[in-house]
């Protein structure tokens, strides 16, 4: 976001456009090969993360691809057309690094990793088809490509395939935590249509949206790693408090980025919130902070979606004018340190060091 980006992540990001877009939206490509910039900070934190579980995110990447093979050939294509733009493998990092932590030293985090990010991508394709966005991870997204009924199938192909990977691996716990979070999911994409287009959304029923829709899949993706690892109760809750304020804050960040970005730097397309009449913490501060001429303004635009030329640079405006960007990156710097605490009860060591960095880095991203 423009208070977040300082000239010198910009820097690091190397020129706009199509090479900008690949240079940022791309971390990890299936050849395992990093694209963005070692530097110091938050920025530095994905890539020490990264570092850390190199071996065993190749190994998933692997995994991924030869799972999603069909014979229907659409699947593997429009799969692979997502999977191969890369993204930044935040969730199955996540798995990898919360089993080695709790000292799991086995092979079947790679497999649950791998789950995790079959069902991230699966919902990416849904949620591309239900906000009509047309970029992801810098490149066109599936259903602008294929259309909405194949990305809509190929996503169910990937969440059954998931389920196929869990039950190979045999655990009901796991899949007791994989499928429990994958119905929050799915029920915080429906809640968010009930609040879609309405101004008066509370910051609570935000706050719940979000909390279905993307903490909760952190949360499972961090618990899966003690529960592999057999780890005591009070170790699995911890991580699972762990993601799922981490997941919080980092869509608390999307929603500001969604604003304050540019369509560049996120490989995502800048303003799809408003265009889609989504009510973001940005918009729910910005509607209670306002007056009456700019509530209406917020009714016409969001609620009614008579959107005009210049209606986007106004709502940006407002915001600012409100703090609300700003605001938004603070609640997620609440729940930052809240995920944080979480992980007192680890000792000290490299995979919790990282755990904690990457907190910063989902609150001081630009991507
Ligand atoms: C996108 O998640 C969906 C949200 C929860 C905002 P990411 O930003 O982790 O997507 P990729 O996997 O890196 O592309
Ligand atoms: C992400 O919400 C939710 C899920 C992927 C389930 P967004 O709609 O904000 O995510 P982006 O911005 O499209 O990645
Ligand atoms: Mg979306
Ligand atoms: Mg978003």
């Amino acid at each position: 976001m423009g208070a977040l980006c300082s000239q010198e992540t910009r820097a690091g990001k190397g020129p706009r456009g199509t090479e900008g877009i690949r240079h940022v939206a791309v971390v990890v490509n299936l050849g395992g090969e990093r694209k963005v910039p070692r530097a110091g900070g938050a920025k530095n934190a994905l890539q020490n993360l990264l570092a850390l579980v190199d071996g065993d995110l190749k190994a998933v990447n692997e995994t991924i691809v030869r799972r999603m093979h069909s014979s229907v050939e659409l699947i593997p294509q429009l799969a692979g057309h997502i999977v191969a733009a890369g993204g930044k493998r935040m969730r199955p990092m996540l798995t990898l690094a919360c089993a080695r932590m709790c000292g799991y030293r086995g092979q079947r985090h790679i497999g649950l990793a791998a789950c995790v990010e079959f069902i991230h991508t699966a919902t990416l394709l849904h949620d591309d088809v239900v906000d009509a966005s047309d970029l992801r991870r810098g490149r066109a997204t599936a259903n602008a490509v294929w259309g909405n009924k194949a990305s809509v199938l190929v996503g169910d192909f990937m969440f059954s395939r998931a389920f196929q990977v869990m039950v190979e691996d045999g655990s009901l716990a796991v899949l007791a935590i994989l499928s429990n979070a994958s119905a929050v999911i799915a029920e915080g994409e429906v809640l968010q249509l009930t609040t879609a287009n309405d101004t008066e959304t509370s910051e609570q029923a935000y706050l719940e949206v979000i909390r279905a829709k993307t903490a909760a899949l952190f949360a499972a993706a961090c618990r899966v790693g003690a529960a592999v690892a057999d780890r005591p109760k009070a170790e699995e809750d911890a991580l699972e408090a762990y993601g799922l304020n981490l997941g919080i804050a980092f869509q608390l960040v999307d929603d500001a980025l969604d604003y304050s970005s540019d369509t560049a730097t996120m490989g995502k397309e800048v303003g799809d919130d408003f265009r889609d009449g989504k009510i973001t913490l940005p918009v729910v501060l910005s509607f209670l902070r306002g007056d009456e001429n700019e509530r209406e303004f917020w009714r016409r635009t969001l609620e009614k979606l008579e959107q005009e030329e210049g209606d986007l640079a106004r709502a940006i405006e407002l915001m600012r004018k409100h703090n609300a960007l700003a605001d938004t990156i603070e609640r997620a710097r609440h729940y930052g340190r809240i995920a944080k605490d979480s992980l007192g009860i680890f000792p000290d060591g490299a995979e919790k060091r990282a755990l904690v960095d990457l907190v910063d880095f989902a609150i001081e991203r630009a991507y």
